[in-house]
């Protein structure tokens, strides 16, 4: 459908909302998604890197009140949340946040979310590459198979654990070029793959929380909060510099909204999915932070001016490296697993590993999806080469685009340390959240009348609360992760100025209200033959 509209000034290029909704509603999908399938859609999203492995990080953070910097960043995800429950429900189409930006703030501002989005699944991607490198390095090479890596070959250049003297993270480079091959390929995760994931991740936290929980000491969590709750502006320390980095634990979630539309009574079910997910993860998240913290103790190291050491630093890896120190929680690899290990439960501890080994890489699928939907939405508008959205003829997938995100996933996680790209990968999500809010509260004043499958109750004080939140966990991050998201929005507009804002189809008169042919892109889906190519299935890889 092509339709002439306005060129329109640098914030006047809206999508129309009607014309994207018609194209929504000529290809409306058949609605088979209940709520528990939503939820454990969500659970399989959000369980990855961030609790296996970045507990580590929050405890040199936070100390023993890392549980409480869970507490907080799940509860800026609740009101996120709600937010795009309410916006999806209304919204069905691809492209999430950047494309409810366009059509309720404009195309510059839609770029810069599109463009920060690829903070949160990309550089996200490559942290879970680094965390899943950890435990195939350290729990199925090294204690399993006795076979042990050079330092240098399984950390990049500046890590957290002990490592001094790392160049590249081989095996995390290749598991991001892995899973990239599989997408380029057409592979994709059934729901029952999705299931089986879910409940390994489920049974190995469990059986953490059923050894560790009865032997927690109390004076583990004294001093409880060693680094104090704000360790002051761009330090990323503290209880709040924790929660601005354990924000990552719950990334993931605002994949559920994409499956709004083909989902049974959005109005009760999406909800449900987001918050009942992000319930049963924070539930997890705060015990078994608790488990380890309280087992084996989770005091940072701390640095000579009393603060401690940044997570991912040279100085810490070299404290790390130190007899006296190298068996601190702080200092693991793989922290879940050394806990287990610590307290006497060496198998459990490797079959945890082995359930991280197992499980991470469906994390990584799912944020590259993600990605290189978002690019290809963003190439059908006009705003990046069309060429990047060119479907493959057998593969039916959006290979190019893919290959070129996969090589930049893989360049970031052989070099960078988890917890800094954890902290870019949130500074990205962050932006994007807070635009979702915003779009969210000024869609309810532009258009009060419109139909909302699902309305956020109170959303003057939800809307704000998400837009604080979001503002006050990333003013809380380490001052590079700040510095990274202007640094990359600046780069971004370049772009945008050199070729989006010449060639973007709205700019030039054209509405094209095609989303992507998802069945082009849905890896799973066989290539021709019976199906109505209107009514295209367009789940993303779990469903
Ligand atoms: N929330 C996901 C993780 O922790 C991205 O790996």
């Amino acid at each position: 459908m092509a339709t002439a509209a306005p060129r329109g000034g640098l914030f006047g290029r809206v999508k129309p909302l009607d014309a994207i909704l018609a194209t929504a509603e000529r290809k409306s999908l058949h609605r088979s998604l209940g709520a528990i399938q939503l939820t454990l859609f969500g659970v399989g999203c959000i369980i990855g890197v961030g609790i296996f492995v970045l507990t580590a990080v929050g405890a040199q953070k936070a100390g023993p009140g890392l549980m409480i910097s869970f507490m907080i960043a799940g509860a800026v995800c609740v009101v996120a949340a709600l937010c795009y429950a309410e916006i999806a429900s209304m919204i069905p189409v691809a492209g999430s946040a950047y494309t409810y930006s366009y059509t309720v703030m404009g195309e510059f501002i839609a770029w810069t979310v599109g463009w920060a989005l690829l903070l949160e699944y990309a550089v996200g991607a490559s942290a879970v590459s680094v965390g899943w490198s950890n435990y195939l390095t350290d729990t199925v090479l090294a204690q399993s198979l006795g076979i042990n890596l050079p330092a240098w070959l399984k950390a990049g250049p500046l890590v957290l654990g002990g490592q001094p003297g790392g160049f590249i993270n081989l095996p995390a480079a290749l598991i991001a070029l892995l899973v990239t091959w599989l997408l380029m390929i057409g592979t994709s995760e059934s729901a029952r793959v999705n299931a089986v994931l879910v409940a390994i991740k489920i049974i190995a936290l469990t059986a953490f929380l059923v050894l560790t929980l009865p032997r927690m000491e109390a004076e583990n969590f004294s001093p409880f909060m060693p680094a104090g709750v704000f360790g002051g502006f761009g330090s990323g320390v503290g209880v709040v510099g924790a929660a601005a980095t354990m924000f990552f634990a719950y990334v993931g979630f605002d994949a559920v909204s994409t499956a709004a539309e083909e989902t049974k009574n959005p109005q009760r079910n999406v909800p449900i999915g987001l918050i009942g997910s992000l319930a049963i993860c924070t539930i997890f998240y705060m015990l078994v932070s608790a488990g380890a913290v309280g087992t084996v103790g989770g005091e940072p190291i701390m640095g000579p001016n009393g603060t401690p050491f940044p997570a991912g630093s040279e100085e810490l890896a070299r404290q790390c490296a130190m007899p006296q120190y190298s068996e601190m929680l702080v200092c693991s690899r793989e922290p879940l697993a050394h806990v287990l290990r610590t307290i006497g439960f060496g198998t459990v501890g490797n079959a945890l590993g082995y359930a991280a080994f197992i499980a991470l890489p469906s994390v990584i699928l799912i944020l590259l999806f993600g990605q290189t939907r978002i690019f290809f939405v963003m190439a059908r508008d006009g705003l990046l080469p069309e060429k990047l959205a060119t479907v493959h003829p057998r593969w039916r997938t959006p290979h190019i685009v893919t290959a070129i995100t996969g090589v930049g996933v893989a360049l970031a996680a052989a070099f960078f340390p988890v917890g800094q790209l954890a902290d870019v990968a949130n500074a990205g999500t962050l932006y994007a959240f807070l635009m979702v809010a915003v779009a969210v509260w000024m869609l309810r004043r532009r258009d009060p009348d419109r139909r909302r499958a699902f309305r956020v109750p109170a959303l003057w004080l939800v809307a704000p609360l998400t837009i604080f939140g979001c503002l006050f966990l990333f003013f809380n991050l380490p001052v590079e992760a700040m510095l990274v998201l202007p640094i990359w929005t600046a780069i971004g507009l370049v772009f945008y100025f050199l070729y989006g804002y010449r060639k973007s189809h709205l700019g030039r008169g054209i509405v094209e209200v095609h989303e992507p042919e998802i069945h082009e892109i849905e890896p799973s889906i066989p290539a021709v033959d019976e199906r109505d190519p209107l009514d295209p299935p367009r789940r993303p890889p779990g469903l």
